[in-house]
């Protein structure tokens, strides 16, 4: 080997090692920013003028000791300013805007809770590798949670801007009243949204999981809307042949026993000129095309820790996260579907939505 050459693998060596380092220190940010969320820290500072840990903790009402290590963590971390002079520490407001409920740019704390999710899986993870095993639902004990709060933001509020047109003319046919199935609905935001919006049509949510399914009863419950009903029920093998106009699924197939018997199972349980609208991990079925998606390590990881093993452990296959959106594509045209198109909203680039129509 030359000396340049030797000089060039050294200096990448290093440069490497700051890399790694620098993936360690954001890891851990990455999960500081979930506590962040949990504990309504970020969204108390953004109410507050900037203040001591002492203020903050009163207003949090929670220790203050902790509350200073965690804000030493923001602040080393970019996230916060402090000034030594006052003991005052400032959460800017274009900062606010990203890690606040209701902030402008969308709550980007929400999504570090995946990060922090996997962290507690660690050690599950690590046996499925070993054996191969898969998991069930009840090893994710928060995951319904944060789901809702993801799906909130990139699903239910944009279900009337930017979604629903995806599907041209469902919109006139809900205010008329048919018939709506959402499946894998987890803990039912939006299509309580839809309820409440169409009160002609009547809305079922089926879901595997019957905490969610709880959950999605009481907030139906809450909002007071009488046109939707949701029941806990396994989607594998399902089919109710003809009985809806209009079926959705966010975000919940790649992760089922089989996912091509249920986009099949969807399919026959449409009404004839009835429309299947899918969103689902807009990733390439090829590695190699997912180099520059946006997050993809961070949604391999998920597939790793979540959509694998709990397919798997159903049984299935586990495609996986990242099956791919020719994958998706491929079985809704086997499915039978007169047409299928293909979506990316701006809004929402890691995500791809297709129509199918009956
Ligand atoms: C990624 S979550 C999406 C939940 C919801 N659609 C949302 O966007 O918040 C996938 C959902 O599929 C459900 N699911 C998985 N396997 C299922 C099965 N065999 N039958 C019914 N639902 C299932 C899970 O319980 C979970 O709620």
């Amino acid at each position: 080997m030359t000396a340049d050459l030797q000089d060039t693998s050294t200096q990448s060596a290093e440069r490497f090692a700051e890399s790694v380092a620098d993936i360690v220190d954001k890891g851990a940010i990455a999960v500081m920013l979930s506590i962040g969320h949990r504990t309504g820290l970020f969204d108390i500072m953004a109410a507050l003028p900037p203040a001591t840990s002492e203020k903050i903790a009163e207003a949090a009402e929670l220790s203050e000791r902790y509350v200073r290590e965690w804000l030493a963590v923001m602040v080393t971390g970019g996230i916060m300013r402090y000034d030594p002079a006052t003991g005052h520490y400032t959460l800017p407001d274009a900062h606010a805007a990203c890690l606040t409920r209701g902030g402008a740019q969308g709550n980007l704390a929400v999504y570090a809770q995946h990060v922090a999710l996997m962290g507690t899986l660690q050690d599950r993870t690590t046996a499925c590798l070993e054996t191969g095993e898969g998991t069930g639902y009840g090893d994710y004990p928060c995951f319904h949670q944060i789901m809702a709060e993801d799906s909130t933001q990139t699903v239910a509020a944009a279900l009337f801007d930017h979604i629903l047109p995806l599907a041209t003319g469902i919109e006139a046919r809900l205010e008329q009243g048919i018939e709506v199935m959402d499946a894998g609905c987890g803990r039912g935001r939006a299509l309580i949204e839809m309820a409440k919006r169409f009160q002609k049509s009547r809305f079922t949510g089926y879901d595997l999981c019957a905490d969610a399914i709880d959950w999605a009863r009481a907030a139906a419950r809450r909002a007071g809307v009488g046109n939707v009903t949701f029941e806990a029920r396994d989607l594998t093998g399902y089919a109710e042949p003809g009985r809806f106009d209009f079926i959705t699924s966010f975000d919940a197939i790649h992760d089922q026993k089989d996912p091509e018997g249920l986009i099949r199972g969807l399919r026959a349980s449409l009404k004839p000129g009835g429309v299947y609208l899918v969103q689902d991990i807009g990733g390439s079925a090829k590695l190699e095309n997912n180099l520059d998606f946006p997050m993809a390590a961070l949604l391999y990881a998920v597939s790793l820790t979540h959509c694998t093993p709990v397919s798997i452990g159903q049984g299935g296959a586990g495609l996986g996260t990242m099956w791919g959106w020719e994958t998706a594509e491929r079985m809704l045209r086997n499915a039978g579907f007169q047409t299928v198109g293909r979506h990316v909203l701006p809004h929402d680039p890691m995500n791809v939505w297709f129509v199918a129509r009956a």
